[in-house]
């Protein structure tokens, strides 16, 4: 195997090993920053919902609350603005998904899965955690799901939701008397559940990867063209043209001319040595014909 094959492959493998390994560490990274910009998202769009209820609260019952008297308006309703404003969101962001789930909710609709529930009751039994991050496969693909307390903060929720008698008769009419009271201050009630899809963080990831990759190729094979040009006209080809006159020489032809490599490294060291050497062997041979 020449120097020239056994020095490309080396490379090769040093460059084949180095790539797998550091496809692995930027794939990795790649995607534990692309989660980390979900999880930004997700915080923006709880920031929304949050803003949404705020707003309901603070200007459109004061307007509307009187009216609930004669007839209940959920539009007054801080949790039933922000999922309404969420489920329009929806139609530009189907994949994106956000509920107020609650164990004993007002609306049927808002009754937490079982997996909400487990969610849920995780966030009663430990008041510290802040939230819950999980993964979940869906019909849709793999989603990122995380999972903020919702508790009673404030004395004024719990004049709809304590018991039926106190809260506004238009509301028990419309909601019934069965679900949604009971509750009590500081008690975690339910989730705020907001989930996005996994797969375009991972494409993302992959579409970096593969940019990656594709210019480490390209700087390999660049540097694989350049360090073989240099091989050849820097090493090979001199030891190759010395080797050659060695072999004239060794068969007895002293005519070859002698062989100059100019510089001052390695190579051009070796041919003035070896010429120096030809000079030597020509003159014992001419003391031995005398
Ligand atoms: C004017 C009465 C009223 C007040 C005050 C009120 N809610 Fe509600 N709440 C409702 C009604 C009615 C629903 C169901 C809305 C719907 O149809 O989506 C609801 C729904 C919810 C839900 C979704 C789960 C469920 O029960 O369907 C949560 C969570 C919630 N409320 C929390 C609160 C919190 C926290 C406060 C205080 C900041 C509060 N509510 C104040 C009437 C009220």
């Amino acid at each position: 195997m020449g120097l020239r094959l056994k020095f490309n492959l080396i490379l090769a493998a040093c460059f084949v090993v180095g790539l797998i390994a550091s496809s692995v560490l930027f794939y990795e990274v790649s995607h534990r920053n692309a989660l980390e910009r979900l999880h930004a998202q997700i915080g923006v769009l709880r920031a929304q919902a949050l803003a949404v209820r705020a707003y309901t609260s603070d200007e459109i019952r004061p307007l509307l609350n009187d009216l609930s008297d004669v007839q209940f308006l959920p539009q007054i309703v801080p949790s039933f603005s922000a999922q309404n404003v969420f489920h329009k969101f929806r139609d530009q962001f189907p994949d994106f998904y956000y509920k107020e789930a609650a164990l004993n909710p007002t609306n049927p609709s808002d009754l937490a899965t079982p997996w909400e529930r487990e969610i849920i009751n995780r966030l009663r039994a430990d008041t510290s955690l802040k939230e819950i991050v999980e993964y979940r496969e869906t019909e849709k693909g793999r989603q990122y799901n995380v999972a903020f307390p919702l508790t009673i903060r404030a004395e004024a929720c719990l004049a709809c939701h304590s018991t039926p008698d106190k809260a506004p008769s238009s509301m028990v009419a419309l909601y019934g008397d069965k679900a949604g009271f009971g509750w009590k201050m500081n008690e975690t009630i339910g989730a705020q559940v907001i989930s996005v899809p996994l797969t375009a963080a991972r494409q993302q990831a992959f579409d970096n990867l593969k940019l990656m990759v594709g210019a480490m190729s390209l700087i390999f094979l660049i540097l694989l063209l350049v360090i073989n040009t240099l091989l050849g006209t820097m090493v090979l080809t001199p030891v190759i043209k010395m080797s050659e006159i060695a072999e004239q020489v060794s068969l007895g032809d002293s005519a070859q001319p002698e062989y100059v490599v100019d510089g001052s490294d390695e190579i051009a060291s070796l041919s003035k040595s070896f010429n120096r050497m030809r000079r030597s062997l020509d003159s014992a041979m001419k003391m031995l014909d005398t």
